[in-house]
């Protein structure tokens, strides 16, 4: 028997694989009027926005309007022929229904043709002492009605002060999401706002936004994986305006934005769109 001895020669290649596959994951805008407007302004500001889009925009970010519930189903009719521009709510009740006068239920939402609904807004954990064992059921009630949550997070400026932002979010996000399967979270989108940027005219600086957005998509990949971590989308709010918006969204983890004051004005809202193009 001949024993042959190889010699092999081997080239290893390293490559650089960045840890999250960059941007492959749909960019939106979203404009949450919060309590503002009536039947009229909401008419007239979503067919501006809409004109305007039609004649300027190039890219295919979602645009999302949310507006309070009275305009639901006046603005799904007055959207029905687009296919870019959707409908949220800001907020909704974790039960199907019931005696809970004054609110208003997820299948109702949908029922008027909203495709989204915000949970967790810091000015409802702030003014309606949303906790987060509350805001997992509306979590939970939302996506069984087949709508997308936009889920809410961010620290206080106490918080920011003694650096204990990245405790803060992620204790959010896991009490709020952490109970969710594999194909329930990848159906989230996530919202970092920051309270301390909120209608105050100061934004996160950029790499603010992004550290903070890498930190929940890490977050994410721990305890689900990175192919999950890197299809949700990740929107940064606080303070956005047509003249922050590129180079914010321009950040590898940050997919665009959730507007607040700046989405009460069709100028300013589809020039904030435009940092897409
Ligand atoms: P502003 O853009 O007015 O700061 O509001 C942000 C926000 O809370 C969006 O949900």
């Amino acid at each position: 028997m001949e024993v042959y001895t190889a010699s092999i020669t081997m080239t290893i290649c390293i490559i650089a694989v960045p840890k999250h596959v960059p941007k492959m994951r749909k960019q939106i805008v979203a404009g949450n009027w919060k309590m503002n407007c009536t039947i009229d302004e909401g008419k007239r500001l979503v067919s501006e926005v809409v004109q305007l889009m039609q004649n300027e925009i190039q890219n295919n970010a979602e645009v999302i309007f949310i507006p309070p519930y009275i305009h639901l189903t006046n603005l799904s009719e007055q959207l029905l022929t687009n296919d870019t521009l959707y409908l949220g709510a800001q907020n909704c009740h974790q039960n199907k229904s019931g005696a809970y006068t004054g609110e208003v239920s997820a299948t109702m939402i949908k029922s008027c043709g909203a495709t989204h609904v915000i949970i967790g807004h810091s000015e409802r954990r702030e003014y309606f002492s949303e906790s987060d064992a509350l805001l997992a059921e509306k979590v939970n009630t939302v996506l069984e009605n087949d709508l997308t949550p936009i889920f809410c997070c961010g620290e206080r400026l106490e918080s920011r002060e003694v650096n204990t932002q990245e405790a803060v979010v992620g204790e959010q996000v896991r009490n709020a999401l952490f109970h969710l399967s594999t194909e329930e979270i990848a159906k989230m989108v996530i919202a970092y706002e920051p309270v301390w940027a909120i209608g105050t005219g100061k934004t996160a600086s950029a790499e603010q936004a992004q550290e903070m957005h890498a930190f929940i998509r890490e977050t994410i990949a721990e305890k689900y994986s990175n192919e999950i971590a890197d299809s949700i989308s990740i929107l940064y709010g606080g303070s956005v305006k047509p003249e922050n918006a590129t180079e914010i969204f321009s950040q590898p983890d940050v997919d665009g934005g959730l507007i607040g004051g700046a989405s009460l004005k069709s100028r300013d809202f589809v020039d904030i769109v435009k940092a897409f193009d």
